[in-house]
């Protein structure tokens, strides 16, 4: 069934989920929205990031997706269940993967996770981390920084290498063998993340694990696509912005993207 699958993000943080699904499938069609005026929502109140998630929700449900990723910690810590209630096309967040690969790779069960404030004062994490191993040990950060500097697309500068040492301090009096990078827009930083930790840590993205429920949620309904198409993306703010970064996280030459206001 040729209709899309819709992404969110409050910016581009999404696109590190929408890689992962051009690569392993190819043939699926993408609608994209980043909300890339309002971002961050991470330090926003939860009514604030449930309304905003919401806008991008309807709109795309009248753009006739055929399910929803939410590739955003912050929205589906605060939003999934309530949109799942809402809407009748399957909806999977980025937490409940992200949870599940970092208890698969740790050896330890000592995990620390990196996140928007609204992600790690949800507690979204701990609870979906013990649900799958009670016993594990869950050390948490709030990065605040991070989703600026890739919102202004200077992820690849030597001030985001600065900042990620120095956000990243607190955690050298913990000892863990995984790290998530528990909000979507970290995997444009992780090589300074790598390097922080002299490559002596396990990363985690949840974008590949968020792909293998799409698949099987597809599968399961018959729904895979057959015929490729190129992605559509809609952003609040600026084209300009958000194609130079489609272009270079993505690799798609000249894409479409759109504006889209609520
Ligand atoms: N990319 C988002 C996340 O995964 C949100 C970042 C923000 O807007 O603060 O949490």
């Amino acid at each position: 069934m040729n209709a899309p699958i819709g992404v969110i993000d409050s910016g581009v943080g999404g696109l590190t989920v929408v890689r992962e699904l051009r690569k392993y499938l190819p043939n699926e069609p993408i609608i994209y929205i980043g909300d890339d005026a309002r971002c961050p929502y991470g330090p926003r109140p939860s009514e604030e990031v449930f309304q905003f998630t919401m806008d991008m929700v309807k709109s795309l449900a009248n753009m006739g997706i055929k399910m929803l990723v939410i590739a955003c910690n912050t929205a589906t810590a605060i939003a999934l269940e309530e949109v799942r209630r809402q809407f009748d096309f399957p909806v999977i967040g980025v937490i409940q993967p992200g949870a599940r690969a970092a208890v698969k790779t740790s050896l330890t069960g000592e995990i620390a996770v990196l996140g928007t404030l609204g992600t790690i004062n949800s507690k979204a994490y701990d609870q979906a981390i013990h649900l799958l191993q009670p016993d594990a040990t869950v050390h948490s950060l709030a990065c605040p920084e991070f989703v600026p500097i890739v919102e202004r697309g200077e992820y690849r500068s030597p001030a985001a290498r600065a900042t990620v040492d120095q956000t990243l301090q607190p955690l050298h009096a913990s000892s863990f063998d995984t790290v998530i990078l528990g909000c979507t827009h970290y995997p444009l930083l992780q090589e300074h993340i790598e390097e922080h930790f002299h490559q002596q840590k396990q990363i985690i993205s949840s974008a590949v694990e968020t792909v293998v429920d799409v698949e099987r949620i597809l599968h399961d309904q018959n729904k895979l696509s057959i015929v490729a198409e190129e992605p559509i993306f809609y952003t609040t703010g600026s084209i300009e912005k958000f194609k130079s970064i489609v272009e270079d996280w993505l690799h798609i030459s000249r894409p479409d993207v759109r504006t889209i206001t609520f």
